[in-house]
């Protein structure tokens, strides 16, 4: 397990508040970071990954109380309908039941936060991460810390220091990351509902037991990059392989005909295939079947594939269900084409 010195915490954060680019874990994945409430800083992450700007990024925040003072006073302290008053307290519900963690919060935005970070919209996207190296991170620097996944544009996402391929002012590495997938994104509608915007570390089902309704989901792989206000992690395709992919339902029926002559990768979950099949690599997600394991693993299962000298790869679809959701949801995106 890697082990960050204070000295090496000391300076990420001197660097963060003098307004360079700090790699860091969370949870989720490794994500890339700057000084949210510095405009200058928050542009090197866009040129770092070559993100189009109109892709808003999350804050990051050490503290829930911290994330509060970054949403609009008087939307937050005064919600003029009760569609707002709904949303707030909804809002709040959801912090208390899943901060720190793989949630974000989309919120009216207070006029602090610079355009940049939000992409020109009215609302910001707030996280309290679950990793303590990233809140010790964003607590020494003393500022909220913007920070899209550490991966180039499009890319694979990295849950691990040495996925880490984009340029930065220092990198900390705090060994893999325990979900493996982006935080789920929850933002409200005009009438106070809440809707998940991205499927990620937190299931559908946990969201749905706090809040005693399932909650909306956008039809996320209908939007793509021309639609106004619309982020990465809402395009059809993302997280992908350079490496050709394609979905599977069922290795078990896989034949030495859908392999032809060419290098075939399998991605499986538990490897439920036939061994006789002249497959160049295989990588199990998790051989009892647990989707939590299998999301930890996933990001890490591809970068290998990957970087396996493949012609394809095939990959298998998990159980829709729990984190299968989000497994699926980033697998027909990197699927796309
Ligand atoms: O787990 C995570 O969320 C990771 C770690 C580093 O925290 N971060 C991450 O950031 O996945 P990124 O930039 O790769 O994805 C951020 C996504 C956007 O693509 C968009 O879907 C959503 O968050 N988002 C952020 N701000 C938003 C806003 N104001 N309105 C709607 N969606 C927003
Ligand atoms: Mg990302």
């Amino acid at each position: 397990m890697a082990e960050v010195t204070p000295q090496q915490l000391a300076d990420a954060a001197g660097i963060l508040r003098a307004g360079g680019i700090v790699a860091f874990p969370t949870e989720t994945v490794y994500g890339l970071g700057a000084n949210a409430l510095d405009a200058a800083a928050v542009a090197k992450i866009f040129t770092a990954k070559a993100r189009p700007t109109f892709d808003p990024l999350i804050v990051h925040v050490a503290a829930v109380a911290a994330a509060w003072e970054l949403v609009d006073p008087d939307w937050w302290e005064k919600p003029a309908t009760a569609a707002a008053r709904h949303a707030r307290d909804t809002a709040q519900l959801l912090a208390t039941s899943f901060w720190p963690g793989p949630l974000t919060l989309v919120l009216p935005k207070r006029s602090t936060i610079p355009g940049i970070v939000t992409a020109g919209l009215p609302t910001v996207g707030l996280r309290v991460p679950g990793h303590a190296l990233a809140r010790q991170l964003i607590a020494a620097a003393g500022v909220p810390v913007a920070a899209p996944s550490a991966n180039p544009f499009g890319g694979i996402s990295p849950t691990r220091a040495s996925h880490v391929r984009v340029p930065c002012d220092a990198l900390l590495d705090g060994g893999p990351c325990g979900t493996g997938l982006e935080s789920t994104v929850v933002g409200f509608q005009d009438d106070g509902q809440p809707a998940v915007l991205r499927l990620g570390g937190i299931s559908l089902e946990a969201l749905t037991a706090v809040l005693g309704a399932e909650p909306i989901t956008l039809g996320q792989s209908q939007i793509d990059a021309s639609t106004p206000g619309v982020a990465p992690g809402m395009l059809t395709r993302h997280y992908s392989p350079r490496t050709a992919l394609q979905l599977i339902t069922g290795p078990t029926q896989l034949t030495a005909a859908d392999v032809g002559g060419r290098r075939v990768g399998l991605l499986s979950l538990r490897g439920d295939v036939n061994r006789d099949l002249p497959l160049a690599h295989i990588e199990l997600l998790a051989p009892r079947g647990e989707l939590t394991q299998a999301a930890a693993r996933l990001f890490e299962a591809l970068h290998t594939l990957d970087a396996a000298d493949l012609d394809l790869i095939l990959a298998e679809l998990v159980p829709e269900e729990g984190l299968g959701r989000a497994i699926n949801d980033r697998l027909r995106r990197a699927a796309a084409q």
